[in-house]
């Protein structure tokens, strides 16, 4: 029987990850992040001291990532590049700028495609991204595209790396997050945008419970839950 799964796009800070963690619990689906396989391509640049724009130093790294997902007892995904626990690494902002210059690179998306489908191959999976809908799952059951404005997002943002300790100020965020989303929705290849067929959900206004359940209930009259 062919697995379920369950597209979740949109923009950087839309608390996409965070809903999609919790979410995928509820319904006992794989989460998969796969902005996460980016930011691992965009660290091991940032290693090599290559600028991530330059196309062709990048692709030339290509053949040395390995890169695995794996998850932790508690579910939690897992990011091993190269054998080392990157997990937390590839979460420090100037790795979010160079996982945004890497992922405009035709090559790199080839890379990791693969990687991202066969997930949903194998398990019943919610995908979180930029492309899931429109280019890694077209037949995806079920497409969702969060959003919110971009004060909400950098403030979500924001408060989250304060929390890990990340000495920042909100109009940095709120500025990178400009740039990113720039870079995310006007590069050639697998632009951000909404699936024709996704539905659009707006959290600017919602807390986080208030989008889980939406989700959740978009999930359940889909008659996606398991
Ligand atoms: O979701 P995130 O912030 O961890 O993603 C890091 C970068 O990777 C982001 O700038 C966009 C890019 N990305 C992408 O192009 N396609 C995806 N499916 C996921 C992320």
């Amino acid at each position: 029987m062919k697995n379920i799964s369950v597209a979740l796009d949109g923009p950087a800070g839309a608390g996409k990850s965070t809903l999609a963690k919790k979410t995928a619990e509820h319904f006992g689906f794989f989460y998969v992040d796969t902005g996460a396989l980016y930011r691992c391509v965009g660290l091991f640049a940032f290693r090599n001291n290559i600028t991530s724009k330059d196309k062709e130093d990048v692709c030339a790294l290509l053949p040395q990532i390995v890169i695995e997902m794996m998850y932790d007892d508690s579910g939690i995904q897992r990011m091993v590049m190269c054998g080392e626990d990157v997990t937390d690494a590839i979460r420090a902002p100037e790795i979010s700028n160079y996982a945004s210059d890497v992922s405009a690179i035709p090559e790199v998306r080839d890379f990791l495609l693969s990687m991202q489908r066969e997930m949903a191959v194998k398990y019943n999976v919610l995908m979180d991204g930029r492309d899931i809908g429109t280019v890694v799952l077209p037949d995806a059951d079920l497409k969702i595209f969060i959003t919110a404005d971009v004060d909400a997002r950098a403030n979500r943002r924001y408060l989250e790396l304060v929390a890990r300790g990340v000495d920042t100020t909100f109009e940095d965020v709120r500025a990178d997050m400009i740039i990113r989303d720039k870079n995310d929705s006007e590069r050639d290849v697998a632009p951000l945008r909404a699936a024709d067929d996704a539905v659009i959900l707006d959290t600017t206004n919602l807390n986080f419970e208030e989008s889980f359940i939406a989700i959740c209930d978009l999930i359940s009259s889909a008659g996606l839950s398991t």
